[in-house]
């Protein structure tokens, strides 16, 4: 192939890692899913993977507040995402714990689990390798600063806690759990406090990331907005 034939072959095919990080219930997930899907790449939902750990953690009757405890469990356990139908499942060991990781005990201690530094650490690395191929949306609370600070496209996505609390209350009703408002809000604000203030990969937005505040905006225009950013850069690779 000419030089000048297969640069333009390798900067058609390059495939982007786009990070999405933002607090609990700002649309991440959701956007990130579809993001995903309309690019054709595969999106890795980093949060499912700390509360497969939590959940295992609370099946050992482990505390979730012991770091050696916690480590020498992650190091011995297998977490695996995949996809069937167009849905992620979960496995933890080979079994599919998708709706259990959702669970308001699962909730409450994976902040307390996924702040130990040594935990992190084995995560990180899983979710380096990956990611490390390209083509693939991944979401979490460091991705964007610890995981992939090179990723070409940082999004941080926010929205006010009232909102938020609003999106968590409804998702959970359609997963039988009736909760109260103010009790949502008060989990929402414990986890994120507990998320912004751990030493290793807190909560924060990257200097280079865009913020998009999800507030007022509807699933469509947040998906809009992330797909324009990253067709412009696919582009601008391919010219
Ligand atoms: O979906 P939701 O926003 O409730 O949270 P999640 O993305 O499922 O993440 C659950 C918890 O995992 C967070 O509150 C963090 O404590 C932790 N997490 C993290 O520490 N780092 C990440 N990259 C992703 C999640």
């Amino acid at each position: 192939m000419k030089k000048e034939m297969s640069w333009l072959f390798e900067g058609f095919m390059r495939k982007l890692i786009i990070a999405i990080d933002g607090p609990a219930g700002s649309g991440k997930s959701t956007t990130a899913k579809l993001v995903a899907q309309k690019l054709g790449y595969l999106y890795i939902d980093t949060g499912a993977m700390y509360r497969a750990l939590t959940l295992k953690v609370i099946e050992l009757g482990i505390d979730p507040g012991d770091e050696e405890e916690v480590i020498k469990v992650t190091r011995d356990t297998k977490i695996e995402l995949l996809y069937e139908n167009g849905d992620l499942r979960v496995l933890l060991d080979g079994r599919d714990v998708t709706e259990k990781i959702r669970s308001p005990e699962v909730t409450s201690l994976v902040s307390v689990v996924s702040a130990h530094p040594k935990v992190r650490d084995e995560m990180v690395k899983k979710q380096r390798e990956l990611g490390k191929n390209g083509g693939v949306v991944m979401d979490g609370r460091d991705i964007g600063t610890v995981v992939f600070p090179d990723a070409d496209l940082k999004i941080f996505m926010s929205a006010d806690v009232k909102e938020r609390a609003k999106r968590r209350q409804k998702e959970m009703k359609e997963q039988g759990f009736d909760v109260d408002i103010d009790e949502i809000i008060n989990e929402i604000e414990e986890r994120d406090r507990l998320d912004s203030t751990r030493e290793v990969g807190p909560l924060k937005k990257a200097d280079d990331a865009f913020e998009i505040d999800t507030t007022n905006l509807t699933i469509d225009e947040q998906v809009e907005i992330v797909l324009r950013k990253a067709y412009e850069l696919i582009n601008q690779n391919s010219n």
